[in-house]
Parts: structure tokens; C-alpha cells; sequence
């Protein structure tokens, strides 16, 4: 999984977060598959987890200053995404082999929701900005 002109939505901010989120995707693939301890692994999770929260509050901290009539709505797309990693982060605690099943997750739901909702916003942004 590389970075792909695709999946940029044309806001710089948006997209130099999206290629760093992408990253730590693909570093958790190569962790899981060169069989890294399970500790790393679960660092690699927190890490990405962490990075998901602050990218989803960056973004709608942008939604917030241009007054984003779509918020509430893409909003819960966040929090949705949250809480099905948050499930994934239970089953890996539980000793299920899990890992490449979120991998497959984040980046299908990333492809869905960059083409889509993100896309969506940063038109509305470079808009307002015009
Ligand atoms: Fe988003």
C-alpha cells in the first residue's frame, strides 16, 4: 500500500496528514509480517490510534473555523471509525490474530472516506477560502 495522487483531496494539511496516517499503516503491515514481538506491534496500534484521534480533531477543528454545515455528519464517521479500531485493539488484547484484518480495515475505510467526506470538505474549504 503506497501513497497514490488518488487519494489526495487538494488541502495541504488534510493530505500531509493522510500520507503520515498511511505510513503507520504500512509500518504495522511490515511489523506483522516480518513477526515483530507483540509488544512492538501493540505500540505500533497506540501509535496509530493516537495518530487517527489527532488527524480526526485536526480536521474538524477546520470543519469548526469554516463554519462546516456537513459536521455533525462526518463527525460521526470519525467517531464510528474509532470505536471499530477500539474493538480491534480488544480482540488484540485478547490474543486474536488480528492484525492485518484492522490493516485491511483502515485502508479500505481510509480510501472510502478520503474519496468521499474528506474530498467533500476540502472543496467546501478551498471554497470559502476563494
Ligand atoms: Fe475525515
Amino acid at each position: 500500500m503506497e501513497w497514490q495522487t488518488k487519494f489526495e483531496v487538494g488541502n495541504h494539511k488534510i493530505d500531509l496528514e493522510h500520507q503520515v496516517f498511511i505510513e503507520l499503516v504500512k509500518g504495522l503491515a511490515e511489523a506483522e509480517e516480518q513477526g515483530k514481538s507483540r509488544d512492538q506491534i501493540r505500540r505500533l496500534i497506540a501509535e496509530l490510534e493516537k495518530y487517527a484521534e489527532f488527524h480526526f480533531i485536526s480536521e474538524e477543528n477546520m470543519m469548526i473555523d469554516v463554519e462546516y454545515p456537513e459536521y455533525e455528519d462526518h463527525h460521526e464517521h470519525h467517531a464510528t471509525l474509532l470505536r471499530e479500531f477500539r474493538r480491534f485493539v480488544i480482540s488484540f488484547e485478547m490474543g486474536k490474530n488480528c492484525v492485518l484484518s484492522l490493516v485491511d480495515f483502515l485502508i479500505s475505510w481510509f480510501i472510502r472516506h478520503t474519496t468521499n467526506e474528506d474530498l467533500q470538505l476540502s472543496k467546501y474549504i478551498s471554497k470559502k477560502e476563494a
